[in-house]
């Protein structure tokens, strides 16, 4: 059973997520978090620095694990999420970044092994810090978590994947053009996500309205990796009205 909490808008959206993740720090400051990138949890990473910012919060002691990375985008490319994660949170919050792990995208060539040894690597380090405690998710207007894309296995582990015509298109506004878009990423699978504790999945804005409507109302199936959410014990999805407007 998914959890809904519809809120007004992108900012009360955004507060929310911001207030459980400080919630959930604030209860167990080793707490082991799953971070998402894209447009939509920018917001709620302002909001967290800001609290930090004032003193309100400390992230000093948390682990991050983020779902995915480009491959072949090095961490100092601005458009990789590495760069990404350190823009909006981790160098102007007190989170320290030896605490923090993305998948070593630039470490996968084309051929040879280097792909798997990446993936089999981040699993193994997911689970030598205990497992996940609290993942945030955004979603892909085509139903993707991270980059779990359409026919992705609902137990399927990090792997690199080929990425859909759909995401190049979409993640296409933060490069100079199309082709610069990497068609490949590495990213947690559905089973390790599934593995978290906690998941909280945001989604705002009336692009999301059909993956909405399909991952909470529809069949689980891997046409729409979200769906295989409704089967965790402890997932809850913060919507704004537009994203919720079908359900
Ligand atoms: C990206 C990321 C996802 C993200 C999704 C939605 O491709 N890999 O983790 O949730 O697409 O992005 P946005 O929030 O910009 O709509």
């Amino acid at each position: 059973m998914i959890r809904l909490e519809v809120m007004p808008d992108h900012e009360s959206a955004s507060q929310r997520v911001a207030d459980l993740i400080a919630d959930q720090v604030q209860r167990n400051p080793v707490s082991v978090l799953g971070l998402a990138t894209g447009g939509t949890p920018e917001r709620t990473y302002a909001i967290l620095s800001e609290r930090v910012c004032s003193g309100a919060l400390s992230l000093s002691q948390i682990t991050t694990f983020n779902l995915d990375e480009y491959v072949g985008l090095s961490a100092e490319h601005p458009q990789s999420y590495h760069a990404y994660m350190r823009r909006h949170l981790f160098d102007v919050t007190d989170v320290r970044l030896e605490k923090t792990h993305l998948p070593d995208g630039a470490a996968v060539e084309t051929g040879g092994h280097s792909g798997s040894r990446v993936c089999e690597a981040y699993e193994r380090l997911i689970d030598e810090a205990g497992g996940i405690d609290w993942q945030l998710l955004g979603l892909g207007s085509n139903g993707h978590i991270g980059f779990n894309e359409p026919g992705s296995a609902g137990d399927s582990v990090t792997r690199i994947v080929e990425l859909a015509e759909a995401t190049i298109e979409a993640n296409s506004r933060y490069f100079d053009s199309p082709d610069e878009v990497p068609r490949q990423a590495v990213t947690m699978g559905i089973g390790s996500i599934m593995n978290a504790k906690r998941i909280v999945l945001i989604a705002t804005g009336a692009g999301k309205v059909n993956a909405v409507q399909q991952a909470v109302r529809g069949p689980m199936t891997p046409d729409l990796p979200a769906s295989f959410l409704q089967r965790h014990p402890d997932v809850t999805f913060i919507l704004d009205e537009a994203a919720a407007s079908e359900l």
